[in-house]
């Protein structure tokens, strides 16, 4: 699993969002074309260089599970760690299992460096199924490479320990 101690670039912070954020966030989900649903600030970590919002992610949440969605790192600055980065503090922060849904091999291999594992949509939480029966759909009926993945990393054997 993937463990190396990434840091930022200087005059870089990562942080929770905060509301002024609320159309950077915005602008950068639609920049990536990712799902522009539930994109509440509050749920939000970004990265910040400078003044600007270079990077974000969110944990959405649903009964007994959470969702990390909504990564996106600036293009200009891709390929700098900021995305492990943001990867590794919101597995830090999430509080329920946890889930994704990711597009193609390139993805899904990045995020299995952090503890993901591919899951079977039937073995989503009834919860989330509802938000993942359209990709299941396009993934069945047109063969989109979408993949389900849920952390099975070291948050959940501490979970198991208690
Ligand atoms: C996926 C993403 C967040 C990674 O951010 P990043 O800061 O470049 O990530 P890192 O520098 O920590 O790691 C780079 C790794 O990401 C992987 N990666 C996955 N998809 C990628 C993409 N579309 N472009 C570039 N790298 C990608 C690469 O394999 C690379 O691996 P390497 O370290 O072996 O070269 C960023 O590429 C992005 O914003 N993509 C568009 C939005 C998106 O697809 N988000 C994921 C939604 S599930």
């Amino acid at each position: 699993m993937y463990t190396q101690n990434l840091s930022l670039p200087s005059g870089c912070i990562l942080r929770q969002a905060t509301a002024t954020d609320k159309w950077s966030i915005r602008s950068l989900v639609f920049s990536a074309k990712l799902d522009p649903t539930q994109l509440r600030w509050q749920q939000f970590s970004v990265i910040e260089c400078e003044g600007s919002l270079i990077a974000c992610g969110q944990l959405r949440n649903f009964a007994g599970a959470q969702e990390l969605g909504s990564l996106v790192v600036r293009s200009t600055w891709r390929g700098r760690g900021l995305g492990s980065l943001l990867t590794q503090h919101l597995i830090s922060q999430a509080t329920q299992p946890l889930y994704l849904e990711c597009l193609g091999e390139q993805l899904s291999k990045f995020y299995s460096r952090f503890g993901f594992l591919t899951v079977a949509f039937e073995n989503l939480p009834p919860s989330l199924q509802p938000k993942f029966r359209i990709s299941q759909l396009a993934r069945k009926l047109l063969r989109v490479p979408v993949v389900f993945m849920k952390y099975s990393g070291e948050w959940e054997m501490r979970e198991k320990d208690k």
